[in-house]
């Protein structure tokens, strides 16, 4: 695939400030002329968000890692063939709130589903597509269940997980972040202000150097 944009993925866990700090990226990215694509996973298309539905709901059974484990990439199926690829092929930028460093933290770490069987889907799915950047908002645990238990909103099904599966999905996020250099730590247990400062730091270096309009 020639691809000619660049690929931002958001990660964090709930209450870790996602929502505010993607409004940043793409706020910054069009303060320099970046033309982008904001979107979200799992999400992005029609049937996508139905799929996330899906995920999200709370149901009468027990839902395993391995279900939502395929509904992830039956969702991420779509978005990327009917979106995030045509777009950077054009030249778009695209921002993606979570994409599959989520799966790992949450579906691997989280649900304890092997992580070969993710890299299986991973190289199916996605090919050679990977994020050229990835922020990861990093939290404890204590904190963002605090955030999350403050807002008003009723919890979806994963919000309703106990504190042992986000410690996980935490220390997948941090194994990730090790492994692979696209993704920088931003320490997101500091004042909303300075996590944006931090946020926006480097994705401006970023932009300095892969926008050529820059
Ligand atoms: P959010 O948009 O508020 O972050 O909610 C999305 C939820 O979906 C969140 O609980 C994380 C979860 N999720 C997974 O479990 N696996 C995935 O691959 C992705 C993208 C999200």
């Amino acid at each position: 695939m020639t691809r000619r944009g660049r690929f931002i993925t958001l990660e964090g866990s709930e209450g870790a400030g996602k929502s505010t700090n993607m409004d940043a990226v793409c706020d910054h990215l069009a303060a320099c002329g970046v033309d982008y694509y904001p979107t979200r996973e799992p999400g992005g298309t029609p049937m996508a968000e139905a799929l996330r539905n899906l995920l999200l709901s709370r149901w009468e059974e027990s839902v395993s890692g391995l279900s939502e484990l395929l509904v992830v990439f039956a969702a991420r199926a779509q978005h990327i063939e009917n979106e995030i690829i045509p777009r950077l092929q054009r030249g778009q930028w695209v921002v993606c709130d979570r994409f599959t460093d989520a799966t790992f933290a949450y579906q691997g770490h989280g649900r304890k589903v092997p992580l070969a069987r993710i890299e299986q889907l991973e190289t199916w799915v996605q090919g050679q597509l990977q994020p050229d950047l990835t922020l990861y908002l990093d939290v404890a645990v204590e904190v963002a269940q605090r955030r999350v238990d403050a807002r008003e909103a009723e919890k979806d099904r994963l919000e309703l997980e106990q504190r042992d599966f986000f410690t996980r999905v935490r220390e997948g996020y941090l194994q990730r972040a090790e492994q692979h250099k696209r993704i920088v730590v931003i320490n997101a247990g500091q004042e909303l202000a300075q996590v944006q400062e931090d946020v926006v730091q480097v994705v401006s270096r970023f932009v300095d150097q892969h926008h050529k309009g820059s």
